[in-house]
């Protein structure tokens, strides 16, 4: 059986789906690996490099489509890759089936069997796999990098002979996976560091790494069985905007992470929230792709409004394409090697194992 990947488009997507690292161990499992010429070049990673560890490198994309059993990528494939790729082949990526519903029914249509590993269940098995956990605690950590570089303060506070510089002041919404992260490195900068979610169960995590946790006084219940937060009502969008307001005219830095599984962000941070703001303060949204948490934000622009700087995130991973490929690489072997049968040497798709019934897309 034979795993391939072919280049992505690197003009809006520089990650890779299999390493040199990777690779290796699908080949350990049996498998042979084939990847397109100058895969991974982008990024440091020569073709050479995958020869070494035993990779076949072949000189078109079609090549690699036409060929092999099993296909990995990270985003969903052009309609012309589509048209190339045998039937019955199994595609594993992030396909992302609510924005891509066209090339999706073309896949299914062809009997290609497409695995989105964005559907992936939260449970304990599957962590190995999760890729939205892997990708969002790097964005997480990339977001307090940028947020730094943008703002004209020092972070940490600093005692000179000169006098005494005060620690940056760093608000985080949302305390989950990358909002945890944020705060890690946010404290690790030496800002002061506070947070906020709706789940009430985030406090304990938030307070574990140094955060103040910041409680909107409530009676419901905001999470769902799943662990995920439920859309708020308006009673609470109240609450949390007037305990907002002090929060925002003291911190300089304002992270924002909230969201909800399958929804459009929700809007936390009006205009007049967001004009609250001291001047040289910022705003950085990652939610920015998905609607945004703040107004103002556009996702891949800096706006400016009375001197505060909001942050529109797009397409971050491309900051940090290795760490990044690395960790969807590793997330991408765990899931091939729990649908691979050594015994029967071949795929095993086996809809009674959760992990491969969810993640494999069977209509849109
Ligand atoms: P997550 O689901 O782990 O965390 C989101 C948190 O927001 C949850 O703890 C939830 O309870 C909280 N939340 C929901 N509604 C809220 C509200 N109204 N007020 C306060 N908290 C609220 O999600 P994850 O994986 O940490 O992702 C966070 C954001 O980062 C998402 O928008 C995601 O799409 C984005 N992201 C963007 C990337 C990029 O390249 N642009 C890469 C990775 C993540």
């Amino acid at each position: 059986m034979i795993v391939g990947s072919i280049k992505e488009n690197t003009l809006l997507e520089k990650r890779v789906s299999v390493t040199p690292e990777s690779a290796k161990n699908i080949i350990g499992l049996g498998l042979k690996v084939y990847i397109e010429k100058d895969y991974a070049t982008h990024i440091g990673i020569n073709d050479k490099d995958y020869k070494d560890i035993g990779a076949e490198v072949k000189d078109t994309s079609k090549e690699v489509l036409n060929s092999c059993d099993l296909i990995t990528k990270v985003n969903c494939p052009s309609d012309d890759e589509i048209n190339i790729l045998k039937d019955n082949t199994i595609l594993i990526g992030m396909l992302n089936p609510s924005k891509n519903k066209n090339q999706i029914n073309k896949i299914i249509g062809k009997k290609i069997k497409p695995f989105s590993l964005d559907l992936l269940p939260r449970i304990t098995r599957a962590q190995s796999m999760d890729v939205l956990s892997s990708q969002s605690n790097l964005a997480g950590y990339r977001a307090v990098v940028d947020c730094v570089a943008e703002f004209e303060k020092a972070v940490p506070m600093m005692m000179t002979a000169a006098g005494t510089v005060p620690a940056a002041k760093v608000l985080v919404i949302g305390a989950g996976v990358a909002g945890l992260q944020a705060i890690a490195t946010a404290k690790r900068l030496g800002a002061i560091v506070s947070a906020t979610d709706v789940r009430a169960a985030s406090k304990e995590q938030v307070e574990s790494l140094g955060g103040k946790f910041l409680t909107v006084e409530q009676t419901e219940n905001m999470e769902t069985e799943g662990g995920y937060a439920k859309e708020t009502s308006d009673d609470y969008k109240k609450k949390q905007a007037e305990m907002m307001k002090e929060a925002l005219k003291k911190n300089d830095i304002v992270i924002c992470t909230a969201l909800i599984p399958g929804k459009p962000a929700p809007r936390i941070l009006t205009e007049d929230l967001v004009k609250l703001m001291k001047p040289g303060s910022i705003v950085y949204d990652l939610a920015a792709e998905q609607g945004g948490n703040s107004a103002f934000s556009e996702a891949g622009k800096i706006n400016s409004v009375d001197g505060i700087k909001i942050i529109g995130v797009k397409s971050l991973m491309n900051s940090l394409p290795l760490t990044a490929s690395s960790l969807y690489a590793k997330n991408l072997f765990s899931f091939i090697r729990n649908l691979y049968s050594k015994k029967e040497r071949d795929f095993n798709i086996n809809l009674e194992d959760e992990i491969i019934d969810k993640s494999l897309i069977k209509k849109v």
